[in-house]
């Protein structure tokens, strides 16, 4: 069995949490991963910004593992099978870029090295950021025009990460743009090249996210590779993914934009597919995690448990700053919730946003 597909319980859906830069803090990392994400990724992190970092001061807070809420009552039921367990046996990785294979190397033997990050199971090397800050040193998106530079990359970083033990995935577009679509061609050299698995957000660099993804390529790059190949874009219910696995094959899927704001999503989605664990199951029956009917209080509680864990990393003021895009995400579809999204980007406090908070849960209670 592939390394990849060895980290997941068979005969169950792999449904990972994509990376997205801002949002899959730590914090929101956990919870994905509390409510049944089966892998969760951390945003993307320049490999050479790591190999300019002794001691990890800087890049840390974005490479940290899943937060584990041991201390969140809420989090822990049923009480044998707490969050932090459930979350430690999630599997998740550490996403690089970068365009010099040196730099992947040299990064990967400094995160192993460090403590903290030797949970980590994979490194994914990110070949699909547009973002021109990326794009311009010739990183991210920009790697799917030099598919000769991508198997190098690739094979310094396996080289690398087999020493630790660990292995290398690779996060793809379809290609640069529609006149030069060559994820077939790019996923080939990247599992010549060592990648244990690959992701595949069905756009290319220059749609950035508008369109449509484009399932269809998915199978082509499937056809292309005997690795896992995990199936992204657009993703939202499952009947989604139902879709996309008969229309592509795909072994795989990874959930982005949808999952802001609700990191439920996963459970949702496992229950959908009415494929729920003896766990899940018994975890619906407290009808707290029910998705239609959750408690206004549950779902104050799950965005403290990431604001407090926030905070716990990164301090107040930083938190409260930061927290405010993943809470606009929360605070949508209710009657009002728009001003509440306005209001929680004001506060500059634990106390100020709590109280937002508590407002939009008793305003939400009313509606729902
Ligand atoms: C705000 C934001 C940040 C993102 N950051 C990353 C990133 O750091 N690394 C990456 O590979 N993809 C990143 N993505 C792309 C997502 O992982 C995913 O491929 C894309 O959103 C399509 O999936 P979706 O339709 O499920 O959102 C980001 C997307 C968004 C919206």
């Amino acid at each position: 069995m592939n390394a990849f597909n060895r980290l997941f319980p068979e005969n169950e859906p792999v449904i990972g949490l994509a990376p997205m830069a801002g949002f899959t803090t730590p914090a929101f990392r956990g919870l994905a991963a509390h409510f049944g994400a089966s892998y969760t990724v951390t945003e993307l992190v320049s490999a050479r910004g790591i190999t300019y970092d002794r001691g990890l001061c800087r890049s840390l807070r974005y490479l940290a593992p899943p937060d584990t809420f041991s201390h969140v009552p809420f989090l822990n039921f049923p009480a044998s099978d707490n969050a932090a367990s459930i979350i430690n046996k999630r599997p998740w990785g550490i996403q690089l870029f970068g365009s010099v294979p040196a730099d992947f190397a040299a990064a990967i033997d400094l995160i192993f090295e460090e403590t903290q990050l030797q949970t980590a199971a994979f490194v994914d090397i990110n070949m699909g950021c547009p973002v021109p800050k990326v794009a311009k040193e010739g990183a991210g998106a920009a790697l799917m025009g030099n598919p000769l530079l991508c198997g190098r990359i690739v094979e310094a970083a396996e080289r690398a990460a087999s020493r630790h033990g660990r292995f290398i995935t690779v996060k793809i577009r379809l290609g640069l743009d529609q006149a030069s679509i060559n994820a077939p061609l790019v996923a080939k050299t990247v599992v010549s090249a060592g990648a244990t698995a690959v992701t595949c957000h069905a756009r290319t660099a220059d749609q950035f996210y508008s369109g449509y993804a484009d399932w269809p390529r998915i199978a082509q790059v499937k056809d292309a590779i005997d690795v896992p190949v995990i199936g992204n874009g657009d993703l939202v219910t499952a009947g989604d993914l139902i879709k996309m696995r008969n229309e592509t094959g795909c072994d795989g899927f990874a959930i982005g934009r949808a999952s802001r704001g609700n990191p439920r999503l996963f459970m949702t989605l496992r229950r959908d597919l009415n494929l729920c664990s003896d766990q899940e199951s018994r975890q619906d029956e407290s009808t707290v995690l029910d998705s239609n009917r959750l408690s206004a209080e549950a779902w104050l509680q799950i965005m403290m448990a990431q604001l407090d864990a926030t905070i716990e990393r990164l301090g107040e003021a930083v938190a409260v700053r930061e927290m405010r895009s993943s809470l606009a995400f929360y605070l949508k579809g209710f009657p009002g919730a728009a001003t509440f999204r306005s209001r929680v980007m004001k506060p500059e406090t634990r106390d100020g946003v709590v109280a937002v908070l508590r407002d939009a849960a008793d305003s939400r209670a009313k509606h729902m």
